[in-house]
């Protein structure tokens, strides 16, 4: 069994951002900025973003965090999108979901100037995606297409199920393994909470996708022997005995599924490190393609 080391792809990854944008550096270019907008202070939103921003800072892009609170109303947090879509000196723009009850999320990704759309939530970034077009693929599946092609999976002719529908993860994967690209041509079945025989089509799966956001849902007894298991979750478990109060626990009941997988992502240290990595390179292409850079 292999493990997907999430640290060893995304460390690759991010080395080759920094020699690149230290080689713009040296041109004269100025560095790639990311600005993130983090409404509230939910505590894992408050600990993605601050590895946002650390991450951005290790390969020498320039970041910024815009903090609103959580009481921010609506009008207030698309005047700063505005701002930030006007702002030549920034290349692209995330804010931090989930957002409070006053905010109309759709609303606000659609305030993104789809050029600086880094996270590719906007509809214009997911409608290109489907028609195969060039664009910014949400952070998460792209990260996990790069774990694949870093490890050399083979996916072409495989039987790929993906677990969740959401934007941000289920559906974005779900037509990335089905393209025509490296990675893709699975063939894909989405499963979701009204899916009655879910075990059954878990049990099919060559390369099994679980990102539900339910700790250890996916158990032995629904994993093909030699199956490639990518766990996307990362939910915080209440645990008292841990430092901080509690766990971060995936999908993946891990201990019970790993030794019968052929390859897995850990959690910690496996799809959420790979995030990042698709993050930075989406701005990296961002600041390139709207500064003209080839
Ligand atoms: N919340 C959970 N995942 C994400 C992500 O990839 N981007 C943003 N902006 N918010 C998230």
């Amino acid at each position: 069994m292999l493990v997907l080391d999430g640290k060893l792809v995304s460390g690759s990854v991010k080395e080759s951002l920094k020699a690149e944008t230290t080689a713009l550096l040296e041109k004269g270019y100025r560095a790639p900025h990311l600005a993130a907008i983090l409404v509230g202070t939910n505590g894992a939103s408050e600990t993605y973003v601050a590895s946002k921003v650390k991450n951005c800072e290790d390969i020498g892009f320039v970041s910024s965090l815009v903090r609103l609170d959580e009481n921010v109303d609506e009008a207030t947090l698309l005047s700063t999108i505005a701002q930030l879509n006007a702002d030549p000196g920034v290349d692209g723009i995330l804010v931090q979901l989930p957002l409070p009850k006053q905010i109309n999320e759709h609303k606000v990704i659609e305030a993104i100037d789809p050029r600086k759309d880094v996270d590719g939530f906007h509809p214009s970034s997911a409608g290109k995606l489907m028609q195969g077009l060039p664009s910014f693929i949400p952070a998460t599946p792209y990260g996990i297409m790069l774990m694949l092609e870093f490890f050399n999976l083979p996916t072409k002719g495989k039987h790929a199920v993906v677990i969740g529908r959401s934007n941000i993860v289920g559906r974005p994967m779900s037509i990335l393994l089905s393209s025509n690209i490296p990675g893709g041509n699975c063939t894909v079945t989405v499963c979701h909470s009204h899916t009655p025989n879910l075990k059954e089509i878990c049990l099919q799966a060559d390369i099994l996708v679980a990102a539900l956001g339910r700790p250890e849902f996916v158990k032995a007894d629904m994993v093909k022997p030699g199956a490639v298991v990518i766990d996307v979750g990362i939910t915080r478990v209440d645990d008292p005995t841990a430092k901080k109060g509690f766990r971060i626990k995936g999908d993946v009941a891990y201990a019970e599924v790993a030794p019968l997988s052929s390859a897995i992502t850990p959690v910690p240290g496996g799809v959420g490190l790979m995030t990042i990595a698709g993050l930075l390179k989406n701005t990296l292409q961002a600041y390139k393609t709207n500064n003209g850079i080839v």
